[in-house]
């Protein structure tokens, strides 16, 4: 299907942009892009840094038919599409955190906001997916993880936002068809091969469970090796760290 793409100098967030042009009445796609954010929003209410001319700022506007159960595969099916286009255009070693932050060289590169922004239908339901993608960042305020940027992991390359815009798009809209026609499962295998926790110690629900990171199940649950067996943990649950 078409997109309507819309490019913007500034907006408060483009996931919260996406939501406002609501149902256009046509079937296209709403996608927008800005080039600077004035309250960029990142998971769990954090503030996502969001400078100008430097970074990617991306929404899209997709619908899915399967009812809200359809969000908890998606993300993950996300961070795989976003890892994917990124390595097509000259990025290596893109790996994922559970459920879907952006890593290189073990530090955050980008992150993928998911959004539910309502029922349209009995099963339909529309969702706002937001993806981040640090590009030129020379410093940031306020983030307090480590992080990276593709000018600072990738050297001897150029990056172009349109491009990485472009490729992201297309990424996605490909990743969300095959979803929707073959479902979760099909994505298993391709996530797990970018699992930064993979064989690692890691803890979660504030250090309440703590085990070898073991990859994820058949619905993208994260998978604990603890003491008592394989301990699954809910995407939106909780979130994991390295011990
Ligand atoms: C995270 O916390 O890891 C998710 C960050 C998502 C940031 C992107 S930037 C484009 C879109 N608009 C927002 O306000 N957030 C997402």
């Amino acid at each position: 299907s078409a997109i309507s793409l819309r490019v913007l100098d500034e907006v408060d967030s483009t996931n919260a942009e996406v939501v406002r042009a609501g149902h256009s009445g046509t079937h296209d796609i709403p996608v927008v892009i800005a080039d600077c954010q004035t309250a960029g929003r990142g998971r769990r209410g954090r503030n996502w840094s969001s400078p100008r001319g430097e970074n990617l700022y991306l929404s899209l506007g997709l619908t899915f038919d399967g009812g809200f159960s359809v969000l908890d595969g998606l993300s993950l099916v996300l961070g795989v599409a976003v890892a994917d286009a990124l390595e097509g255009l000259g990025a290596r070693e893109i790996g994922l955190k559970w459920p879907n932050d952006i890593f290189i060289e073990r530090a955050k590169l980008g992150g993928i906001l998911i959004e539910l922004q309502g029922e349209l239908q009995e099963g339909v339901v529309q969702v706002i997916c937001g993806i981040g993608i640090n590009v030129h960042m020379k410093s940031a305020e306020g983030v307090d993880q480590a992080w990276s940027s593709l000018d600072q992991a990738v050297s001897g390359q150029q990056w172009c936002r349109n491009e990485i815009a472009g490729a992201l798009i297309s990424a996605v809209l490909n990743a969300a068809d095959v979803f929707t026609r073959f479902g979760f499962g099909h994505f298993r295998e391709a996530w797990q091969q970018r699992d930064i926790f993979q064989g690692k110690p890691i803890a979660a629900r504030g250090g309440e469970i703590s085990g070898i990171g073991a990859g994820i199940d058949e619905t993208g649950n994260y998978l604990l090796d603890t003491d008592t067996g394989l301990v699954p943990v809910r995407a939106g649950e909780i979130s994991l760290r390295e011990v």
